[in-house]
């Protein structure tokens, strides 16, 4: 059963962090209420979820996954690119320690989890707002005695590399191709977002189905031609605050 690590979302998420979209009101108890539904979504397909106490200092902490990023052999403790965010990682690393052995990427690297897209023993990291060189070369140092080769891509007109590409299925991505070179990741198929949606490329795939917000239908329609099951959610605060579906949990095969 996986395990999905997730936390309640902050009484100040309202205060988050917004690089690419301009603020608007996010509604506290109806963020707090969408999170729940993710939670019990995650449960549905099969995650045992641990569910950490909202952290209300932290406006952004409800995005675990920028804290970390999970690998079979060990997890890394990331170093989020946004002072307000760093010290996220304390919590999640104390989470994750029953779990993995633990390595932590150390100054003066910068790296978000949702920069971070591992396809089988390939790490691609978005160089982004958040993200440095420092990080990739230390992720190689890190990395490259477990077999993994890290590769940096850039990443400019969005958030984070998996606001642009997210992996639908064994063999296939889901990404924006305004945003992203789908020939950067060789092997893979990819179905495209719809261009009236360039947010829709970020898909949570657990055991099969895709956990997706109910925001993006032209797209949901691409991807269920393509054969994908969906949960379909509406994920409107988390959206405000430039968070989507991947950014909520850290799951553990
Ligand atoms: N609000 C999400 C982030 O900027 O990290």
């Amino acid at each position: 059963m996986p395990l999905a690590i997730a936390r309640q979302v902050s009484a100040r998420f309202a205060e988050c962090e917004l690089t690419h979209i301009q603020r608007e009101p996010i509604d506290i108890a109806k963020a707090r209420a969408q999170h729940a539904e993710y939670v019990r979504a995650l449960q549905e397909l099969g995650c045992h979820v641990v569910e950490l106490p909202a952290e209300d200092d932290l406006p952004d902490s409800v995005f675990v996954e920028d804290a970390a990023f999970i690998l079979p052999e060990v997890a890394v403790i990331t170093r989020p690119g946004a002072d307000s965010r760093k010290p996220e990682t304390v919590s999640v690393a104390d989470a994750l320690r029953p779990h993995r052995d633990l390595i932590f990427v150390r100054e003066p690297a910068t790296i978000d989890g949702g920069d971070v897209l591992v396809l089988e023993r390939d790490i691609y990291v978005g160089l982004s707002s958040r993200t440095n060189a420092a990080a990739i070369q230390q992720l190689q140092a890190m990395l490259g005695r477990h077999g993994y080769c890290v590769h940096g891509v850039e990443v400019d007109k969005f958030l984070h590399l998996k606001s642009a590409v997210t992996r639908l299925d064994e063999g296939t991505l889901l990404l924006n191709p305004a945003w992203i070179d789908a020939s950067l990741f060789g092997k893979f198929e990819h179905v495209e977002v719809a261009p009236s949606e360039p947010m829709a490329a970020n898909i949570l795939v657990i055991n099969g189905t895709g956990i997706y917000p109910t925001s993006f239908p032209e797209t949901q329609a691409r991807i269920e031609a393509h054969g994908t099951q969906l949960v379909t959610l509406d994920v409107s605060e988390i959206a405000k605050a430039e968070g989507a579906v991947t950014c909520c949990s850290l799951i553990l095969q």
